[in-house]
């Protein structure tokens, strides 16, 4: 049965792990993941999540099955959170907001429900994006192709190439948007860029996807978030998927959502429904823990607040990471200019370095990095940042 298997390749992302972990080399730095390490190079656990684990373990509860859909005041917080508490399609209830393993399992779940609704629809990822949308869309069975988003040598977006790849779209293309954060770029497109895209996929009647897996990481969380106010402005139906991984430092947990945003209540029922049946057949109904823990702290005023500091410290400390880099690379001796990393946002930067640098930083220096140049700075701290820029230095 399986003597035709053929070897797949290592994720470009996850399979850096792996590699990382089997790397003897005592200074070895991991630059890979898009995962945050605080100053002392650690993955915190949040004093937020902390006291609300605190709680549920004060009142411990049986683990019976949750709904399909997954726990109701979770799904509530993730509405409130996405599209504004007591806002409009929130109180007409128009939105179908299931809970999903993760960002990754929401977008799963909406390509899966997609292919359904729009089996004919092509998808356009933006070129680069986040290596696993090309992956998990083509998985679920679409023709994945991309629109214009960085230009290497001008170091910015393409937003003329964007705008006319989506105008040539044929209508009803499945368009994923990064919400906030770029990822692998770093480079986000302004608010008045983001009207002209929403002008664009309504004119040409295109459904949007939005991958929102770092609100809060870029200037923060209403600022991150408030694309979504574009799209609802403009009337379409449109898909979002989001991750509590990184602002809850809850990787490990797998906790993330997917809403679709319906023209009415009778709509989201019944997308609802649908939704149930991709969850159900593919692991009928979602874990308790992590989702129990990001509800109980958004649902509770002081403990979301701590979570707000909690993130904005998180995400000051990266912005500190960038400029120490620029800085520091330009006192290891590189010449080019770097300043473009503290222009960019969110874990990651472009660094512009080829797949023979980054594979010399992995075998030299210990360094990890993706195969495409992408460094996530969240992982930079005050003592590996020096070591970094130095075998940064060495292999430009
Ligand atoms: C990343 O891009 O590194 C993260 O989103 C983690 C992942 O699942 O790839």
């Amino acid at each position: 049965l399986f003597s035709a298997v053929e070897m797949a390749p290592r994720d470009p992302i996850l399979g850096l792990n792996e590699q990382f972990n089997a790397d003897s080399n005592p200074k070895k730095v991991n630059l890979g993941v898009g995962v945050y390490y605080d100053d002392n190079g650690k993955l915190p656990l949040l004093q937020c999540v902390q006291a609300a684990e605190q709680q549920m373990m004060e009142k411990p509860q049986a683990r019976g099955y949750l709904p399909i859909d997954g726990i109701a005041a979770y799904d509530a917080a993730v509405q409130a959170l996405v599209f504004g508490a007591g806002s409009e399609p929130v109180k007409s209830k128009r939105v179908a907001t299931v809970q999903a393993l993760g960002g990754t399992g929401g977008l799963k779940i909406g390509a899966d429900f997609l292919k359904k609704v729009s089996p004919d629809a092509k998808v356009l990822i933006s070129d680069p994006s986040w290596e696993n949308h090309r992956a998990l869309f083509t998985q679920a069975g679409f023709t994945v192709e991309s629109y214009p988003y960085y230009n290497a040598a001008r170091r910015g977006i393409d937003f003329d190439g964007m705008l006319t790849a989506l105008a040539a779209a044929p209508a009803g293309t499945i368009v994923v948007l990064h919400a906030c954060c770029h990822n692998p770029t770093g480079y986000d497109i302004t608010p008045a860029q983001w009207d002209q895209v929403v002008t664009a996929i309504k004119a040409n009647k295109l459904v949007p996807f939005l991958d929102m897996a770092y609100q809060g990481f870029g200037q923060g969380i209403a600022e991150d978030g408030a694309v979504i106010g574009k799209f609802l402005a403009s009337g379409l139906d449109f898909f979002v998927s989001t991750s509590f991984s990184k602002s809850f430092s809850l990787y490990g947990e797998r906790v993330g959502a997917l809403s679709v945003l319906c023209q009415n209540a009778d709509e989201a029922a019944r997308v609802l429904s649908q939704l149930k049946i991709m969850i159900r057949t593919n692991y009928s109904n979602p874990p308790t823990h992590g989702g129990q823990v990001v509800a109980t702290v958004l649902n509770t005023p002081q403990l979301r607040a701590q979570w707000e500091q909690e993130l904005a410290e998180m995400r000051q400390r990266i912005k500190l990471m960038r400029q120490a880099m620029v800085d520091k690379l330009k006192a290891a001796g590189v010449s080019r200019d770097m300043s473009f990393i503290a222009e960019q946002v969110g874990m990651f930067s472009y660094s512009g370095l080829t797949k023979p640098q980054m594979e010399r930083l992995r075998s030299e220096f210990g360094v990890y990095g993706t195969d495409t140049g992408r460094m996530c700075v969240a992982a930079l701290n005050s003592k590996n940042i020096d070591y970094v820029c130095q075998a940064i230095a060495k292999v430009l």
